[in-house]
């Protein structure tokens, strides 16, 4: 069977709602990412049978560790969510969304909400691991809601039977601007035996083994990081410093191939934009590009348009 192995210093691709879709997690996968997580998967929508939600459940064929992020807070909602990931194959984990800030997700005490109850969650927990029939349940966590208190979430998440914890190191009143609190990190893998990925801003190769250094964690989760520099995986797993980004075009251009086919309408290029934004970032002329992508809604154009500029 499957599984993490998390003396290998695992690394992650975090779930970024709207970013961190099929395609994406294909190239990243490509260049050594260990796990992928699906983006948040509300289950409300999961149990309603909506057709977007299932297409967002679809993994690429290369994702060997794939876990699905579900969002939510009542009970036998979950439970029935988990029933229906049981019937399906490919995914080695299911996750618990306890981090999104999201006015809208936070009223319906989901997401980052759940920080506020933790027996709440706690009972969550159990309830995943017990329906559950995947290898992992896990937890995606912030340190807290206003207050920090990353030893008390960690330990509840542990007895509560999950698998692994994410520990993003802002509070759900940090955004995703405030200061990521490193130490608030560490203490949540020092509370704990299970394993943690530590969460947030890491960017760089150099930035991820300190963070790993410091926090002790068993491996990095990294999201916005691998945006436009989904070589980042490379990087970690085989120690080096730099990359030759000479091949910058290929990639791109792989990427908009798996876009288009696997949304097979304008919404693979209209999605695209973001990424090209972070692809040609700090690039000369850029900011042309930007605009001009902007207008873009048609694969075939928008494919001519890379081209042209990436082999400036
Ligand atoms: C656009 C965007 C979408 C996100 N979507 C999710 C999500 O679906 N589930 C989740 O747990 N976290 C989500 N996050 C939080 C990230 O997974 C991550 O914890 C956070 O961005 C900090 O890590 P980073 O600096 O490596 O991106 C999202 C963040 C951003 C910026």
């Amino acid at each position: 069977m499957l599984y993490i192995n998390f003396s290998q210093s695992p690394t992650a691709l975090a779930p970024l709602a709207g970013l961190t879709d099929l395609p994406f997690r294909r190239i990243c996968k490509k260049f050594g990412a260990d796990i992928t997580f699906s983006e948040m998967i509300s289950v409300n929508a999961l149990i309603r049978d909506s057709k977007k939600t299932f297409r967002m459940l679809k993994r690429a064929d290369n994702e060997d560790r794939y876990i699905i992020q579900l969002a939510g807070s009542d009970i036998a909602g979950i439970i029935k969510a988990v029933e229906i990931l049981n019937n399906m194959d490919g995914i080695l984990g299911i996750d618990l969304n306890c981090g999104c800030p999201v006015p809208k997700v936070v009223a319906q005490d989901a997401g980052s909400s759940l920080l506020r109850d933790l027996p709440h969650l706690a009972k969550i927990v159990e309830a995943m691991k017990k329906h559950s029939n995947k290898r992992y349940v896990s937890v995606k966590t912030r340190i807290g809601f206003s207050e920090k208190t990353p030893e008390i979430i960690a330990k509840t998440i542990e007895e509560a039977g999950a698998d692994f914890i994410s520990v993003h190191g802002r509070t759900r009143s940090g955004g995703y601007k405030a200061e990521v609190d490193y130490d608030a990190i560490r203490r949540a893998k020092e509370s704990v035996k299970i394993p943690v990925f530590a969460n947030g801003d890491i960017t760089t190769y150099e930035k991820a083994l300190e963070i790993k250094q410091f926090t002790k964690c068993e491996g990095v989760m990294i999201g916005r990081g691998a945006v436009g520099n989904p070589w980042i995986f490379y990087q970690l797993k085989h120690n080096e410093k730099s990359v030759d980004k000479s091949f910058i075009k290929s990639v791109v251009l792989e990427h908009l191939e798996l876009m288009r086919e696997f949304y097979q309408d304008e919404t693979g290029a209209v999605l695209f934009r973001k990424h090209l934004h972070a692809y040609s970032k700090s690039m000369p002329e850029a900011a042309a590009f930007r605009s001009r992508v902007n207008a873009i809604s048609n694969v075939d154009k928008m494919q001519e348009e890379i081209e042209n500029f990436f082999s400036m």
